[in-house]
């Protein structure tokens, strides 16, 4: 055997011996009802995820490389869209999405001051990088059942200070993101789509995630498909990508892949503002910027997760639609989870609010679901203006956010992930039904 077979070899001996290992050591338990956890959601994977990420470990090549390269291109042919940046985790895609249209060399950049219309019921990061940015948050409300604003309110509040909206599509419930496609073209305003927890989601028969001039995936694993921690950001832009890649890659200017050089062919003869002439491409820098990559390593699990994006997609609609069914009937005490006209969503979670009554409240099922080894999330940070976080900061709200209130006081969420099985489910609404009728 010469060197290249030998190698060949040692790999596949390796590769059959780490699929054995998963097989045994990931086997799935069977569900023991009362024993067994219920989790809201988790990694879904199998030896194949787990081969692809040893043989990105025996390459070695650690950071961002080809592994990224392939999983973007699949993830790009997915959404059908030119540019998926690969990040570190869907809280950096934000960051940087944001970040990268306050680039100068960008038309009609964000500047400190601006204003950002975004909802107040969220997650925090979709939300951080306003504040990060020097820009002032608008918070709106959201509707009790879909969780997302209702367009005409972010339209309303966007004023001559507005210079982007920034939205979740709620537990993958789409917004209703046409109305403000159109709106901000007309405007000539930013809109970007975190659509960390709706990848498959479609608004109008058009998947979600490709509506805004910016987009964001978080791969972190309670979403549709996971790498432990990732994200990527998203564009059709051309400007937009350089000015994507330069955030994330410490502000640089230049846009070679990491381990290659000189791709614009001219690495040594540029002239750059107050630089002497020639200063090396590969060390010139525009922007402020981070260095929030991802590696190989993550990118290998996502690349082998791209293969059953549309499996996860389906199963998280079956399960949701049990749900939905069982909480439809249970009105008097339920708000059910309800989707945005119009869409298919793909969804992260099933939505509860509880309804006034007077034999329980939300935190006394949660408490009762958890006992049952059940888990439970709440709507992410609530009204996210009470949050610790931002009290003393500018932003602004827009009308008064009582839904938002009501959301962090009544509202929760159970899980629809693949990882649920029919058995499991069916465990879940035998749990409600014998707390509704104790
Ligand atoms: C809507 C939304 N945006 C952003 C994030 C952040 O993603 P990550 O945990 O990968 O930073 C999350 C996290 O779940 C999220 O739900």
């Amino acid at each position: 055997m010469n060197k290249k077979e030998k190698i060949e070899d040692l790999e596949n001996k390796i590769l059959d011996l780490v699929d054995e290992y998963t097989k045994i050591r990931h086997a799935k338990p069977d569900f023991i009802p009362e024993i067994s956890n219920v989790p809201v959601n988790g990694r879904v994977f199998n030896s194949d995820e787990v081969k692809e990420l040893v043989k990105a470990s025996l390459e070695f090549w650690l950071t961002d490389g080809e592994y990224s390269e392939k999983f973007s291109e699949k993830m790009s042919n997915f959404l059908n869209m030119k540019f998926v940046r690969l990040v570190n985790s869907g809280s950096s895609a934000n960051l940087v999405a944001l970040s990268s249209l306050t680039n100068k060399k960008i038309k009609n950049n964000l500047n400190s001051g601006d204003e950002v219309v975004t909802s107040a019921v969220g997650f925090p990061t979709t939300v951080n990088p306003i504040f990060q940015n020097n820009l002032i948050p608008v918070f709106v409300d959201s509707e009790i059942g879909t969780y997302n604003p209702n367009p005409e309110d972010i339209i309303e509040a966007c004023g001559p200070e507005t210079k982007a909206i920034m939205l979740a599509h709620t537990l993958g419930n789409p917004v209703e993101i046409q109305k403000l496609k159109d709106f901000c073209a007309d405007k000539n305003i930013w809109l970007i789509e975190d659509n960390c927890d709706a990848l498959g989601s479609k608004y109008e028969d058009k998947l979600t995630g490709t509506f805004g001039d910016i987009s964001t995936l978080s791969f972190y694993p309670a979403h549709h498909i996971t790498m432990g921690e990732g994200g990527a950001v998203i564009t059709n832009s051309t400007k937009l990508k350089l000015s994507i890649d330069s955030f994330r890659d410490w502000g640089r200017d230049c846009w070679c892949m990491s381990g290659h050089d000189d791709t614009c062919g001219k690495r040594f003869d540029w002239q750059l503002g107050e630089l002497p002439y020639g200063y090396d491409h590969k060390f010139t820098y525009s922007n402020i910027g981070y260095n929030l990559k991802a590696t190989d390593l993550q990118a290998s699990i996502g690349y082998k997760q791209m293969d059953k994006l549309d499996d996860f997609i389906l199963s998280r609609k079956k399960n949701w639609e049990k749900i939905n069914t069982f909480i439809e009937d249970k009105q008097d005490f339920f708000i059910p989870h309800m989707k945005t006209k119009n869409s298919e969503p793909s969804w992260f979670g099933y939505a509860l609010t509880v309804k006034e009554n007077d034999k329980f409240t939300r935190d006394d099922i949660v408490k009762y679901l958890n006992e049952n080894r059940i888990a439970t999330r709440l709507m992410f940070g609530g009204n996210l203006v009470r949050q610790p976080a931002y009290k003393n900061k500018k932003f602004k709200t827009y009308k008064e956010l009582n839904n938002a209130d009501i959301v962090m006081k009544s509202s929760f969420w159970i899980g629809v992930y693949p990882g649920l099985s029919e058995e499991m489910i069916d465990y879940i609404l035998n749990k409600f039904d014998i707390f509704l009728t104790k």
